[in-house]
């Protein structure tokens, strides 16, 4: 038997309040001992989370494009990737599960894209995870030509320029934009392995050996360089000059941008030479004498803006106070000592707690509230312009029954180019003005002053008119390349 020694001080206890005490005491003790274990414990395994990005259980290179070899090593960024398969909609933005068709919700859509192939397909935005299926079933990929270039900002598509391109992706990059859209999104290796399998995955945004982000799409490069000289800036390397907090939004700036393909080759360029202002990228168009495609109804030579996203939030007032993209759009969740980044890319106003309030402490009601008053004054700027630019075209359509010449109607076009131009901006920037409250109604405005002037110039011409009165009818919708077997349009103006 072991040899029990006491010390005074329990002797007290036991002389005092018995053996039960006594054993309280030890128990009390020992819990304590238990707790201060666990809790160490704790502290080690957290210790070891945070330091378990840098552990890989498997290996991924530039080739691992399937995310979930990468889900293995960074199970958590994963399991929120995946998650942006989920629907749930906002006042103005989130996503369904089928994505709303936008030309039935504004049917002067159909209108302002006459004889483009926005005309006959346009779509609500959603997850990521739907990226590359939903470029498959658009009409305007299925009843129009498209080039390979569209797959940039729709797949994990670096194999695909490496393998074109012979191991340069640059050259690659080149040769899959001029391939036909089919050509491109069926390419397969040595292997017979289709090269684009997946939408934007980890190895888009991460560098496979440092985990560091980086940007890889050679538009981008390109783009952000043109922008960087404008401001005085030369030779700028994105991936070797920009901070850790500019690529917060320059890995969506890879794609949440305006962008045009240039004729006839449809290389794949961000138009940002003189800026990225809507009227800064307008001049660089007017000076390349760049068209997306002739207006069916008026002959206008048009542009189209697509999702400029990136070229908005700049001009807002978040932007200039240094809030990235993924501060609202990736914000941090704790999970455990690990501060993850939430990879379910998604509208902040889903969770206005981890997007919003980590820099505003005001309830969630007062935040909801100010977010969608600016989007509920966008939309009524919107729809206001929108009726201008139904005005303006019946104007013109009117001036051309009359016999009004083309060149009589040429400033009229011409403020039809840029009424559009502003008003497909903010129509197509997603965010409906709450990333740039401010510089979104500037647009609309202008939007607004060229339509109408388009209007009364296209009435001058109509009380004069130096031609024969003449039909007019709506051009067949093209994709990007003339299409001969385009059906027949409808007669234009409202009825
Ligand atoms: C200050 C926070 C904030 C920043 C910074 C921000 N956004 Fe947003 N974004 C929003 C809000 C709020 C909406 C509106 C969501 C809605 O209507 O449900 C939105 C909407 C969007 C949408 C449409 C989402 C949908 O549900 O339809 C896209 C795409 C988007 N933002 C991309 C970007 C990109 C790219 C950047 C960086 C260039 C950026 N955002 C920067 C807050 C932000
Ligand atoms: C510069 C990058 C980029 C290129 C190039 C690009 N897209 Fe997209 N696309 C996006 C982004 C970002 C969105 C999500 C925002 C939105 O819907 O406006 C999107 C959304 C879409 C959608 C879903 C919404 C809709 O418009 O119905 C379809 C379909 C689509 N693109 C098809 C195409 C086709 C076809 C091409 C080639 C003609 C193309 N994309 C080229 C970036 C791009
Ligand atoms: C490789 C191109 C690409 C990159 C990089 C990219 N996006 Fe997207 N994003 C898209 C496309 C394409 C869609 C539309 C998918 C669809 O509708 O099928 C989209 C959709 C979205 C949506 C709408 C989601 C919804 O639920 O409606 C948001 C928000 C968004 N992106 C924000 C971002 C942010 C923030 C980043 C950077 C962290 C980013 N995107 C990076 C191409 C990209
Ligand atoms: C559209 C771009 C984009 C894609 C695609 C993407 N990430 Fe990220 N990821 C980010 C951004 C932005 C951050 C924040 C990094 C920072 O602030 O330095 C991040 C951070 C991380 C981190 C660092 C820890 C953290 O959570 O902040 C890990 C690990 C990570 N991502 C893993 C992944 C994995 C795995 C995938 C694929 C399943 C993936 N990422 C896909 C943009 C992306
Ligand atoms: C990383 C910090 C940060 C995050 C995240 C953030 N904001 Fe802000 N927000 C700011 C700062 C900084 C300002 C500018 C304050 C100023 O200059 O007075 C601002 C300004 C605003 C304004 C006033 C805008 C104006 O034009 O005057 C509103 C409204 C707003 N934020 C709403 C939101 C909402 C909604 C979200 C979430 C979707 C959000 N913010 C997320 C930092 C943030």
């Amino acid at each position: 038997m072991h040899k029990i020694t006491m010390t005074e001080r329990t002797r007290r206890i036991l002389r005092r309040g018995g053996v039960w005490t006594y054993l309280l005491a030890m128990l009390i003790a020992a819990a304590g001992t238990v707790i201060i274990l666990a809790l160490l414990m704790n502290i080690f395994t957290r210790k070891q989370e945070a330091t378990a990005p840098h552990q890989r259980i498997v290996e991924v290179t530039e080739d691992t494009i399937d995310p979930a070899v990468w889900g293995i090593n960074w199970p958590r960024q994963y399991d929120s990737y995946m998650r942006t398969v989920d629907y749930e909609r906002t006042r103005y933005g989130g996503s369904d599960a089928i994505p709303k068709q936008k030309l039935d919700k504004d049917p002067w859509l159909r209108d302002m894209w006459s004889g483009f192939a926005f005309a006959l397909d346009y779509r609500e935005a959603r997850g990521h995870a739907y990226m590359l299926a939903d470029q498959d079933h658009t009409e305007r990929i299925k009843q129009r030509s498209q080039p390979g270039a569209c797959l940039h900002c729709h797949s994990s598509v670096l194999p695909a320029y490496r393998y074109a391109g012979d191991g340069d992706i640059q050259k690659g990059f080149e040769i899959v934009n001029s391939m036909t859209w089919n050509e491109a999104r069926n390419m397969t290796d040595d292997h017979r392995e289709m090269l684009i399998d997946h939408p934007a995955s980890c190895v888009d945004c991460h560098d496979p050996d440092t985990m560091k982000l980086r940007v890889t799409r050679p538009a981008f490069k390109e783009g952000i360089r043109q922008y960087k000289a404008s401001k005085g800036i030369h030779d700028y390397d994105v991936n070797r000059d920009a901070s850790r907090h500019d690529m917060r939004s320059f890995s969506c700036a890879q794609c949440h941008v305006e962008y045009y393909f240039t004729k006839p080759d449809n290389q794949l360029v961000y138009p940002w030479h003189k800026g990225i202002k809507v009227e800064e990228i307008e001049a660089y168009y007017d000076e390349i004498d760049f068209f997306d495609w002739e207006h069916g109804i008026t002959g206008g030579k048009m542009l189209k803006a697509q999702h400029p996203e990136f070229e908005l939030w700049k001009q807002g007032v978040h932007a200039q106070a240094g809030v990235s993209c993924a501060d609202c759009h990736m914000p941090y969740r704790r999970v455990g000592a690990m501060k993850v980044s939430d990879h379910h890319v998604r509208s902040p106003l889903l969770d206005v707690a981890a997007s919003c309030q980590t820099c505003h402490n005001v309830p969630e009601a007062e935040l909801l509230y100010r977010a969608h008053t600016t989007q509920d004054r966008t939309r009524a700027l919107i729809d206001r312009a929108g009726e201008a630019m139904m005005d303006m075209i019946d104007a013109i359509v009117d001036a051309k029954r009359a016999g009004a010449t083309d060149e009589q109607l040429a400033e009229a076009l011409g403020y039809q180019r840029k009424a559009t131009w502003r008003l497909d901006f903010v129509y197509s920037e997603n965010s409906m003005g709450f990333h740039a409250p401010q510089e979104s109604a500037r647009i609309l405005g202008e939007s607004m002053d060229y339509s109408r002037r388009a209007v009364a110039s296209a009435l001058r011409v109509k009380a004069d008119p130096q031609g024969e009165p003449r039909e007019v009818e709506r051009a067949p919708i093209e994709g990007v390349t003339p299409d001969e077997k385009a059906p027949p349009m409808p007669s234009p103006g409202r009825s």
